[in-house]
């Protein structure tokens, strides 16, 4: 059975997905939650599932303990699901093309430090873009400037509030991240 493991630090929503996304087809196991934010829901959506949810700080992350504690769970693919700090070095070094991220926009457009969550979709609106999409990408040392795995857009013509569009492109996660995961997997 492949082993993931899922960084998250708020709602978790794609998480939990991902959690039932496997549960149901035995292909391979979320083994943890690793989040940067005690007070965040992915944890109890981890755990009603029976996932256990590890908690850690900022300086945990820099000083290698992260680090360890994902060698000590041995993961075949490593999953950014709404993860807001930048990612060590030493993780991505250690597991070469088995560090994903998701997006909520279409990359090279709305990346970067501090575009996350309700921020992008704000932006996307300001343009005036007829659509947006996610972006599914390996990473790296740069904020959302690792290889693209997998894009898929949608309209956004009749959004008016960036509330429309990010329930857009979360029914766009739901439906493609399992999939890719899958699909990255079976390589
Ligand atoms: C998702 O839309 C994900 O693409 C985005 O945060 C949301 C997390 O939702 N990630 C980023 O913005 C990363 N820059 P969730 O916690 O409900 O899965």
């Amino acid at each position: 059975m492949k082993k993931i493991v899922i960084f998250a630090s708020g709602s978790g929503s794609n998480a939990e997905n991902i959690i039932l996304h496997f549960k149901n087809n035995q292909k391979a196991d979320v083994v943890a939650v690793l989040t940067n934010n005690a007070k965040a829901k992915v944890i109890e959506r981890a755990e009603n599932h029976g996932v256990s949810a590890i908690v850690f700080d900022k300086a945990e992350l820099a000083d290698g303990t992260v680090s360890r504690k994902v060698n000590e769970l041995q993961p075949d693919l490593i999953v950014l699901a709404g993860f807001l700090l930048m990612f060590p070095n030493e993780i991505i070094e250690n597991y070469t093309d088995k560090v994903i991220n998701i997006h909520p926009a279409l990359l090279p457009k709305y990346g970067g430090k501090g575009m996350y969550g309700m921020k992008v979709h704000q932006t996307v609106l300001d343009n005036k873009d007829a659509e947006t999409g996610i972006t599914i990408h390996y990473v790296n040392e740069k904020y959302d400037e690792g290889a693209i795995i997998f894009q898929a857009t949608t309209s956004i013509e009749d959004c008016t509030v960036p509330e429309e569009i990010a329930e857009k492109v979360h029914e766009l996660e739901y439906r493609h991240f399992p999939e890719v995961i899958e699909k990255l997997l079976s390589h």
